[in-house]
């Protein structure tokens, strides 16, 4: 499975915050907006991803997060030059994603919840043709929408309707098989000029191999592509972080308790920055002490090393 990021975009609604920087360098809270999807789909156990962004940026996003290797992942950089659509990324990663199955999520994307992980490792592997995520929204007007009956069989999906026929929206993080480059290719331009992931999906819905997995009310997502939407989603990191002492998205934590860095390395990149909470969060995870019942957990589910606090 390869895993892409997409960070292109001109970012116009968060403007003048973004006329001269990508929306995704923007902080959510204490780091940067691409943490947060990159921790999702490392958290997916994906190790190669694709970040497709802007050309004015991309060494920007070089110099923050180089080529993953010391994430323990590998991380390869892509332009899009002008925001042709969600589908296009899966054009420009056709090469990178080769024979695989793809794993596409928007950098704007926010997903949090007790769980999450074991859905998305479940849905990644259970080789279902395409798996989208459904979320019920106050204003589904603004997204995506699936319509689904009792079997959480999808029966419609539209891009941004006037009257929607649910209010589940569908959220920026989409499981295909490898025939969504080629159903990305065949796609044309809608009436606002782009290519729709809304037309890929509904392309898995005519064949009869569109999965929706509905995240219910224990989960948050958001898509901090307005200032609201931004200081919400940074205001809801700080509170979840503030009330339980864990960090949401530290890429060094998840790489840790995936098996990819030795807690000696986590300690190091924590002294490195031991100036500031971050650093210190590091140091505080490559020292804390466990039970054998605690490691032997994480032997076997790397990941519920992240749940431990709950
Ligand atoms: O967030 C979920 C929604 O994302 C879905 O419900 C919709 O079906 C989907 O079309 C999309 O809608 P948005 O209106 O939110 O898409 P937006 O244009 O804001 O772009 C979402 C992210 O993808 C954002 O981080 C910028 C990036 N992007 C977008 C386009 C169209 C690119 O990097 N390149 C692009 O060409």
């Amino acid at each position: 499975m390869k895993g892409i990021i997409l960070a292109g975009g001109t970012g116009s609604r968060l403007s003048p915050s973004t006329n001269s920087i990508n929306k995704h360098l923007l902080a959510v809270y204490d780091k940067p907006m691409i943490y947060y999807p990159l921790s999702i789909l490392m958290l997916g156990g994906i190790k190669e991803i694709m970040i497709i962004t802007t050309a004015h940026d991309r060494s920007r996003f070089e110099e923050l997060l180089g080529d993953g290797s010391t994430l323990g992942i590998s991380l390869t950089y892509h332009e899009q030059v002008e925001p042709n659509g969600i589908p296009e990324a899966l054009i420009i990663g056709e090469k990178f994603i080769g024979n695989d199955d793809v794993t596409l999520i928007l950098g704007d994307n926010i997903f949090y919840g007790q769980g999450f992980t074991n859905i998305l490792r479940s849905a990644i592997q259970s080789h279902d043709h395409a798996t989208i995520f459904g979320y019920r929204v106050k204003d589904p007007r603004r997204f995506g929408v699936v319509e689904f009956d009792e079997q959480q069989k999808v029966v419609s999906l539209e891009e941004k309707p006037e009257d929607p026929k649910s209010d589940f929206a569908v959220t920026g993080l989409y499981i295909y098989d490898n025939q969504a480059v080629k159903m990305a290719k065949k796609l044309h331009l809608s009436a606002r000029g782009e290519l729709e992931i809304t037309d890929v999906n509904k392309a898995y819905l005519t064949k009869d191999q569109l999965k929706v997995q509905l995240l219910g009310r224990g989960f948050a997502w958001m898509d901090a592509g307005t200032h609201e939407s931004l200081y919400e989603a940074s205001e809801f990191v700080r509170n979840i972080q503030q009330r339980q002492g864990f960090k949401l998205a530290c890429l060094e934590e998840i790489s840790f308790y995936m098996g990819y860095l030795s807690k000696e390395v986590l300690y190091k990149k924590g002294k490195s920055m031991e100036k500031n909470d971050y650093g210190q969060y590091l140091m505080e995870i490559a020292g804390r002490k466990h039970s054998q019942q605690y490691w032997d957990s994480i032997e076997r589910n790397p990941v519920l090393g992240l749940v431990e606090n709950e």
